[in-house]
C-alpha cells in the first residue's frame, strides 16, 4: 500500500505550500484536490450556469472531464483536455468552487480520480474531506488550520507583493464565508477527522509545520 498523507483544513491555512514541501522532502506526489473543484467551477463559470442552482450545476458538470498529469513534479489539471492551471487560482473561481463543490454530482465526478491517484502513488493529498471521506485509510492525517485573521493577513500580503491594493476586511469576510460554506454543507463538510492531528499554524513558521508533519510519518 503506498504512503498516503491527508491534509485537510480551511481556505488559506497554507495547505498547498506545506504539502508541496513535504512532498519534496519525502519524495511523494502532491495532489491538490482544490484545483480539481476549481476546474469544475471554471467550467460552470465559462458555460454561464447559475452557480446558485444545484440542479443546473448537477446537470452541467457531467460534461466537465477533469484529468491530472504531472510535469517536473507539478500537477497539471486538464479540463476536457485543456491545461487550465493558469485560470484556477482567482478569487472568483475559488468562491464559485466553494459553492459548486457542495453539489453531490460535482463531488462524485472526481472522487474516483482522487482515490485512484492515492492507490497508485505515494502521495500527500490536500483538501477538505481527504481524511474523513476520500482516503479514510490515510496515515498520517493532519488538520491544518490558522485563525481567520492570520489567514486573511497572509492572503493580503501575497496580493500586496503582486502589486495589488487589496481590501483586508473584504478578504477576511470572504475567508469566513468560505469557511462557513465548506463546514456547513450537507455532503462531506470540512471537519477534523477523529484520528487527525490538529496543527494550528497561526504562530508557527512554514518550516516548523513541515517538520511537524514529517515527524508524524516516522
Ligand atoms: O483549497 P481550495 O481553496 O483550492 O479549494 C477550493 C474549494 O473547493 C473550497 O472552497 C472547497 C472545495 N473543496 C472541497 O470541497 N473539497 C476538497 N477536497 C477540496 C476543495
Amino acid at each position: 500500500m503506498p504512503l498516503n498523507i491527508a491534509i485537510d483544513g480551511p481556505a488559506g491555512a497554507g495547505k498547498s505550500t506545506i504539502a508541496k514541501m513535504v512532498a519534496k522532502k519525502k519524495n511523494l506526489i502532491y495532489v491538490d484536490t482544490g484545483a480539481m473543484y476549481r476546474a469544475i467551477a471554471l467550467y460552470i463559470l465559462r458555460k454561464g450556469t447559475d452557480v446558485n442552482d444545484p440542479d443546473a450545476v448537477s446537470k452541467d458538470c457531467k460534461s466537465a472531464n477533469v484529468t491530472i498529469g504531472y510535469e517536473d513534479g507539478v500537477q497539471i489539471v486538464y479540463l476536457n483536455g485543456e491545461n487550465v492551471n493558469a485560470f484556477l487560482r482567482t478569487e472568483e473561481v475559488g468562491n464559485v468552487a466553494s459553492k459548486t463543490s457542495a453539489v453531490p454530482a460535482v463531488r462524485a465526478q472526481i472522487f474516483d480520480l482522487q482515490q485512484k491517484l492515492a492507490k497508485e502513488n505515494d502521495c500527500i493529498m490536500d483538501g477538505r474531506d481527504i481524511g474523513t471521506v476520500v482516503l479514510p485509510w490515510a496515515d498520517p492525517k493532519v488538520y491544518l488550520t490558522a485563525s481567520s485573521e492570520v489567514r486573511a493577513k497572509r492572503r493580503f500580503d501575497e496580493l500586496v507583493a503582486k502589486g495589488e491594493q487589496p481590501d483586508f476586511d473584504k478578504i477576511k469576510a470572504d475567508i469566513e464565508q468560505r469557511d462557513y460554506q465548506d463546514m456547513h454543507r450537507e455532503i462531506s463538510p470540512l471537519k477534523q477527522a477523529e484520528d487527525a492531528t490538529l496543527v494550528d499554524s497561526s504562530y508557527m513558521t512554514i518550516e516548523e509545520v513541515v517538520d511537524a508533519i514529517c515527524d508524524l510519518c516516522k
